[in-house]
């Protein structure tokens, strides 16, 4: 008979999936981040706190090359992606949510997951009419999907609204969806709680969870809501005027006196 051989976890290597090498992003003489440094393995939940005006937001936009690094190297999978384009990025396998929501607001809750699979798939016209039974094999498999990641975030009811009329906290549900539909290795997530009620931001921590086992991601949080962070993640890095001043678990941190000064030193207002 044959017997399966349990491999030990411990011992299982795990991918880079994120490396970023003395990353430094100045705007004029404002160093927004300096020599930022990140190893970030396969299926990691990463918090990445810090007053405002720390430079996280910076680091997704370095991520994701809103604007290029002024000095250092990003890999992505073991490929250098310090100077492609946002695009190529995205395609790669790396997806994000705003700071500010960025929806499409005409459209329903339903066409805007449609609209990120679309993009993603990149259905031109030429697939379109050259290939017609392929594209609606597309646009079949756009369907099912848009429903699985509706029903996934509990937004399947609310199909067929605006997106703008539904509150912050739903809205946010949808940038994820819209985020996953891009089908990411990587999910860059700036701030998904802001504006959401205590419930729903307990229901946030359970749905970032999920969706990191049931997708398979690597996950990345900027959140000032200390609920999120110390409750979900298992690394934290805390940022400050752009320099990284503390790394470690959320205990570390929680007792680390260098943040508990820099929170303090700024009067965080959001937290
Ligand atoms: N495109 C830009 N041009 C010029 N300065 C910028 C730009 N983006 C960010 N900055 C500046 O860089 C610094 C870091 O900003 P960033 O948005 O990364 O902070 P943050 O940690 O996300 O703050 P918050 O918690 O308020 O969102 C700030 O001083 C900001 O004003
Ligand atoms: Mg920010």
């Amino acid at each position: 008979m044959m017997t399966l051989q349990a491999t030990a976890p411990s011992k299982e290597v795990k991918t880079t999936v994120l490396k970023m090498e003395h990353v430094t992003k100045k705007f004029g003489g404002l160093v927004a981040v300096s020599d930022f440094n990140l190893e970030l393995k396969d299926g990691e939940l990463l918090g990445l706190i810090g007053p405002n005006g720390a430079g996280k937001t910076t680091i997704f936009n370095l991520i994701t090359h809103v604007f290029p690094v002024t000095e250092g190297r990003i890999e992505f999978l073991g490929r250098d992606i310090t100077n492609l384009k946002t695009d190529k990025i995205i395609r790669l396998g790396v997806a994000r949510t705003f700071q500010n929501i960025r929806l499409f607001g005409n459209m329903t809750v339903k066409e805007n997951i449609m609209t990120a699979f679309h993009a993603h798939l990149k259905s031109d016209l030429f697939s379109a009419i050259a290939f017609l039974p392929n594209y609606q094999k597309e646009e079949e498999y756009i369907q099912t999907m848009t429903w699985e990641l509706m029903k996934e975030l509990g937004i399947d009811h609310l199909a067929d609204y605006k997106s703008t009329s539904l509150p912050y906290g739903l809205q946010r549900k949808l940038e994820i969806a819209r985020a996953l539909a891009t089908r990411p290795k990587l999910l860059l997530l700036d701030e998904p709680a802001a504006g959401m009620n205590p419930d729903e931001t307990l229901e946030l921590n359970q749905l970032i969870l999920r969706i990191r086992e049931k997708f398979k991601l690597t996950v990345i949080v900027i959140e000032h809501d200390m609920k999120v962070i110390m409750n979900i993640c298992e690394r934290i890095i805390v940022l400050d005027h752009g320099v990284t001043i503390a790394e470690g678990t959320p205990e570390e941190i929680q007792k680390n006196p260098v943040v508990i000064k820099a929170y303090l030193g700024a009067g965080d207002e959001d937290a």
